[in-house]
């Protein structure tokens, strides 16, 4: 890292052309840039992002944009929830450098398509329940990558299957941009923190500690049992906890997310995904 940049003014674009300006003039001067991409509606888990951001590199760029092209249902699109003044309020108290808050129209042509090959990455368990999701979330990933040509990127592993899929992008098109998984931020309860939690009621909002509570048995009971026996579990705990509607529960590999039999895999990890009400909610614990 070189030199350090006055922070005390978070600088916001909604352009590309007006961030591509800026950056260029930081370029000159060898900062690394990191990247810190976003829909907003901002928690502490994204705000640890900008912090790790802000340790490995020099000038911090934050994108918020709800991204159209990775939602396959209007009304989760509509739904999702929007927040943009204390968004730029907590990135302000971060010491964030910049925002870039673009809308639709400065993002995308009008008909623009976009295919990628992800080696069938993109099409199990959240894939699968989301048709053409990790299309949409490498299509404007590479967007943000090609704009802003950061050294880092950062992206939380609550979304675990979103970082092996971005991660798989970068390699297949030679991308510069390292990429950061940071752990995921909980609540003192355990809920990981999720920008869809504010639509949980108070009551859904307990019924959603099973996903965190069966994720903690099955890692406390990795050693003693077989991954059979503990996904058997798992399924049997979340089918008979109120208020939960259980789509995966799966043990797989965590390279390739294919599921595992077997402990002899040298990277596992658990993945839920529930409907707790309305609000469909994911989290996962590497096993080993
Ligand atoms: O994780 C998210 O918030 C989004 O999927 C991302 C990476 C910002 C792309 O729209």
């Amino acid at each position: 890292m070189g030199v350090k940049l006055e922070t005390s003014r978070l600088k916001i674009f909604n352009t590309r052309a007006d961030l591509s300006s800026y950056l260029s003039q930081h370029k000159t001067l060898d900062l690394k840039i990191g990247l810190v991409p976003t829909m907003g509606a901002l928690h502490k888990g994204h705000i640890s992002l900008v912090e790790l951001a802000k340790k490995k590199s020099d000038l911090v760029v934050c994108s918020i944009f709800i991204n159209p092209t990775q939602f396959n249902n209007e009304k989760d699109l509509t739904l999702y929830p929007r927040t943009t003044e204390e968004d730029i309020n907590k990135l302000k108290r971060a010491n964030c450098h910049v925002l870039f808050l673009p809308d639709v129209a400065e993002m995308y042509n009008e008909g623009e398509s976009w295919n990628i090959n992800l080696g069938g990455l993109d099409q199990r368990l959240e894939g699968e329940a989301r048709l053409g999701h990790y299309q949409g979330v490498t299509q404007i990933v590479k967007k943000f990558l090609d704009l802003v040509k950061p050294d880092f990127a950062f992206f939380g592993q609550k979304d675990y299957q979103q970082f092996l899929v971005i991660s798989k992008m970068v390699k297949k098109l030679r991308l510069k941009t390292n990429l950061v998984m940071c752990p995921i931020v909980r609540e003192k309860d355990g809920l990981a923190m999720s920008s869809r939690n504010v639509h949980l009621s108070m009551e859904e909002r307990k019924q959603a500690l099973a996903l965190n509570s069966v994720l903690e048995q099955v890692k406390n009971n990795f050693n003693k049992k077989s991954i059979k026996s503990l996904v058997k579990e798992a399924v049997e705990y979340l089918n008979n906890s109120q208020g939960i509607v259980l789509d995966y529960f799966e043990i797989c590999n965590g390279n390739t997310l294919k599921k595992a039999y077997s402990k002899n895999s040298s990277h596992l990890i658990a993945l839920v995904a529930a409907k707790v009400g309305k609000t469909r909610l994911i989290d996962n614990i590497i096993l080993q």
